[in-house]
């Protein structure tokens, strides 16, 4: 008796010793959107809460499309190739692009960095500056456009700038900000050609790539009706230099969206991005901080 007693005892201790495991852990403060700043007036900021909305939108409908239609579905390997790892990496990189804690991501448009006076500059990531902001400069808010306007105007995924729309373009930039993806989308092509091609050839930095997820994405949004062609890709390896030069001719003379030439101009007038072997192709510089000045 004495002795089940001093069990039952030993028991209770034990078991209040162990308890607090059932204890709900604290959750660091949540936030759900980006944050527009203060900076942004009620014209910018109306307007940014539209195309945050449309970001949430297509990237919700890409997660939706690659959970719904798996990994053996065309258009996911056209982007992401056949490897074992891609569906999950790409079902993640949604995830958490969507679920992410945006405490802190912040949109502004006070043009703190003095870089939006640039030809061509719509915005760009403050990099070592303050990794969570993106500075939106005014000449975004005159050509980008909202969802509704996907396949208008000789837009195609293939043959226009992927940051035509606004959903698109935020969707890049947020994947420069290092919490978002906790950095694992980076740059591993530098357009919609040759996100492909690393897709069909070289494929394990295709699920983590940001053209490819970009295009995608607007793919799944914008659906098959204005996919178009690709202006011609660097097929051949042996002349890699002069090919590659003329398909970045041939996208910018391709492509009847204003946001071509301007691009141009941006990827001229960056001072990192003409020592970059892909100049003017690509308005990234990331060894000088990873601006993104489109
Ligand atoms: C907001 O700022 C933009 C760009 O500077 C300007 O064109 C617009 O008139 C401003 N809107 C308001 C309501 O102040
Ligand atoms: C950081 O700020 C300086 C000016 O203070 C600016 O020259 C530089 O371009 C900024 N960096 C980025 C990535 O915008
Ligand atoms: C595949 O891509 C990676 C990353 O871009 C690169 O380092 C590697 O050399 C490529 N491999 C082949 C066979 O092209």
């Amino acid at each position: 008796m004495i002795a089940s007693t001093v069990l039952f005892t030993a028991a209770l201790a034990g078991f209040s010793v162990a308890s607090p495991i059932n204890v709900a852990r604290d959750l660091k403060a949540y936030k759900t959107d980006v944050t527009i700043h203060e900076s942004c007036n009620t014209t910018q900021r109306r307007m940014l809460e539209k195309a945050l909305s449309d970001t949430w939108e297509v990237a919700t409908f890409a997660q939706e499309y690659v959970y719904t239609n798996g990994p053996e579905d065309p258009v996911f390997q056209k982007y992401f190739g056949t490897e074992k790892g891609a569906y999950s990496t790409v079902l993640g990189v949604w995830e958490s692009f969507l679920t992410s804690n945006k405490e802190g991501v912040l949109l502004r448009c006070d043009n703190i960095d003095g870089n939006c006076g640039q030809v061509g500059w719509r915005g760009h990531w403050r990099g070592d500056n303050a990794t969570l902001e993106t500075v939106i400069c005014d000449a975004s808010y005159t050509d980008r456009f909202y969802n509704e306007y996907f396949c208008m105007n000789g837009y195609t995924v293939a043959g226009s700038p992927l940051g035509t729309h606004w959903s698109i373009d935020l969707i890049h930039r947020m994947f420069h900000v290092p919490t978002v993806t906790n950095e694992l989308v980076g740059h591993y092509s530098e357009d919609y050609a040759s996100a492909l091609e690393l897709a069909e050839h070289n494929s394990t930095y295709s699920p983590m790539d940001s053209d490819a997820l970009q295009a995608f994405a607007a793919l799944a949004k914008g659906g098959d009706s204005c996919i178009g062609t690709a202006p011609e890709a660097d097929h051949s390896h042996d002349t890699a230099t002069s090919t590659s030069a003329a398909a970045a001719s041939s996208s910018t003379a391709a492509s009847a969206s204003p946001a071509a030439t301007s691009a141009t101009a941006a990827a001229a007038a960056a001072p990192a991005a003409s020592s970059d072997a892909n100049a003017g192709k690509d308005c990234h510089t990331h060894a000088n901080g990873g601006k993104c000045i489109l």
